[in-house]
């Protein structure tokens, strides 16, 4: 019996480990999905492995057969180092090297560049996370590389060197073949036709500063960076230092809050009465950084009650203001509240592979549902619905007539990370008090949402 259960356990982990040796990573095939995976706002990919992957592009050649061959020897230069593969990240047939680490000492082989150990149009430091692991294989003339994967160390010095599999990417030949398109050169007609090609936003005056910044030669990687829309935070900040939180003054606070009807409301207590003397007033942003309305602060506590929609994103900002003329003009910004942000999704009970979230869009309680890509929803939660209720104390049966749906109805939403997600907005505005729950069958109850405050 003993001996059984033991082959059993043994049986299992086998199966386990099989499970964890078939490795896929999201393929990036263009820019277009490199762009797409810099755009994300969590745990963003590290800006920094874009000098490297434009380094790695312009030092391969790729044949008909869209078999890669590098120009430089891949097991010494541009700080590559033997990659073992100890976190079991990646397959384990092939012989990897890893390429990137800007602070490996070199003897005579190829060090990596000034422009990708510290590129210009990157204002931030290089925290030397972004790799680039190549699957190599040797014909006793030449290497060949047979699959380059892009990957980047956790920003968490507690998880060692670990690489963050969440943050690792395969490149294909195509997309490599493509950032060859932005190889140095300075023929000034060539990156316009470049620019023509790829983002016909970025106009002439731009595409000078790129060529300022970056001088005329590389100036295709400027323009590869501002693309990728990575140099737009530089852009911001060039006129005055990295924005500050306004909680890093004293006991100074000023946030966006969910206010009544759905609408949004700006807090602000201990703000330096100097700052007020000098006038200042709090402007709230949308996430796409377009002004809502503003305040002008006379007191250094106070709220405002704006008729501005709440949603996630939604952010103050404490500033300077002149008055020239007719209009306010906005001058130096002194520090910025966190974005508003809805309380995170909450685990359905006894479905690990579900969460549950109340959000705000546009003022109004909407359900999500976050739901694991590998499963069928309809499958798991054929008769699942999600109520809205007035507070914590109503009792299951008593929710807000007509505020409930089957999750089955939901919407499909963006995805997020491993999850699929599923949304339903309610026609009520979301208000103090109010709470999500997840039932199945009738009124079996498995998750509630903290209550919105
Ligand atoms: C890239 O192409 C492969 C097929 O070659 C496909 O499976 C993959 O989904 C594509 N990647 C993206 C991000 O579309
Ligand atoms: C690769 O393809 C191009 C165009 O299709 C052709 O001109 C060239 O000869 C090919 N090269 C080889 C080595 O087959
Ligand atoms: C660098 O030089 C040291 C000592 O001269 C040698 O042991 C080491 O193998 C060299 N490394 C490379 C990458 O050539
Ligand atoms: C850059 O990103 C912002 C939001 O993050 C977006 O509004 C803007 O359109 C993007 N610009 C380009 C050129 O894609």
């Amino acid at each position: 019996m003993k001996r059984s259960r033991a082959i059993l356990v043994w049986l299992l982990t086998l199966a386990a480990l099989s499970c964890v040796s078939a490795k896929t990573f999201l393929k990036l095939n263009s820019t277009q999905d490199l762009k797409r995976i810099y755009a994300e706002k969590e745990n963003p990919v590290s800006a920094h492995s874009l000098p490297l992957l434009h380094l790695l592009a312009n030092h391969v050649s790729i044949d008909n057969n869209t078999h890669v061959y590098p120009d430089f020897d891949p097991t010494t230069d541009y700080g590559s180092d033997p990659y073992e593969n100890p976190e079991n990240l990646l397959d384990r047939d092939c012989k990897y090297y890893t390429l990137g680490n800007v602070n490996k000492k070199f003897n005579d082989s190829k060090t990596i560049p000034p422009y990708v150990r510290h590129p210009k149009g990157l204002n931030m430091p290089n925290m030397n996370r972004a790799r680039i692991l190549l699957c190599l294989s040797y014909n006793g003339k030449r290497w060949r590389i047979h699959q380059v994967y892009l990957t980047q160390h956790y920003e968490s010095r507690s998880q060692g060197t670990a690489h963050d599999p969440a943050r690792t990417f395969e490149i294909s030949p195509e997309l490599l073949r493509e950032l060859q398109e932005f190889s140095f050169n300075d023929d000034v007609a060539a990156l316009q036709r470049l620019r023509d090609q790829y983002n016909q936003n970025i106009d002439n005056s731009q595409l000078n500063s790129i060529i300022n910044t970056w001088g005329r030669e590389q100036a295709p990687l400027g323009l590869l960076i501002l693309h990728m829309n990575l140099s737009r935070k530089r852009m911001k900040r060039c006129g005055g230092p990295i924005p500050s939180q306004c909680e890093e003054f004293d006991q100074m606070h000023v946030a966006v809050v969910s206010g009544s009807n759905g609408y949004a409301t700006i807090v602000w207590r201990d703000v330096y009465q100097s700052w007020i003397d000098k006038q200042a007033a709090i402007l709230l942003f949308n996430s796409n950084d377009i002004l809502q309305t503003y305040i002008v602060l006379e007191s250094s506590s106070g709220s405002y009650e704006t008729s501005v929609s709440l949603n996630d994103g939604l952010q103050a900002r404490l500033k300077n203001y002149g008055d020239f003329g007719l209009r306010l003009s906005f001058i130096g910004e002194y520090c910025r509240s966190p974005e508003f942000q809805s309380p995170k999704p909450v685990p359905i009970r006894g479905y690990d592979i579900a969460k549950l979230q109340l959000f705000v869009r546009n003022g109004y309680s909407c359900f999500r549902l976050y739901f694991e890509k590998d499963y069928t929803l309809d499958r798991w939660f054929p008769d699942a619905w999600v109520a809205l209720y007035e507070s914590y104390r109503e009792s299951t049966d008593n929710y807000n007539s007509g505020q409930w749906q089957w999750v089955t109805y939901f919407a499909e939403g963006p995805d997020s990370g491993k999850y699929k997600t599923y949304e339903y907005c309610t026609g009520t505005a979301v208000d103090k008090g109010l709470q999500a729950r997840f039932m199945i069958r009738d009124y079996q109850e498995r998750a509630r949402t903290p209550i919105w405050v």
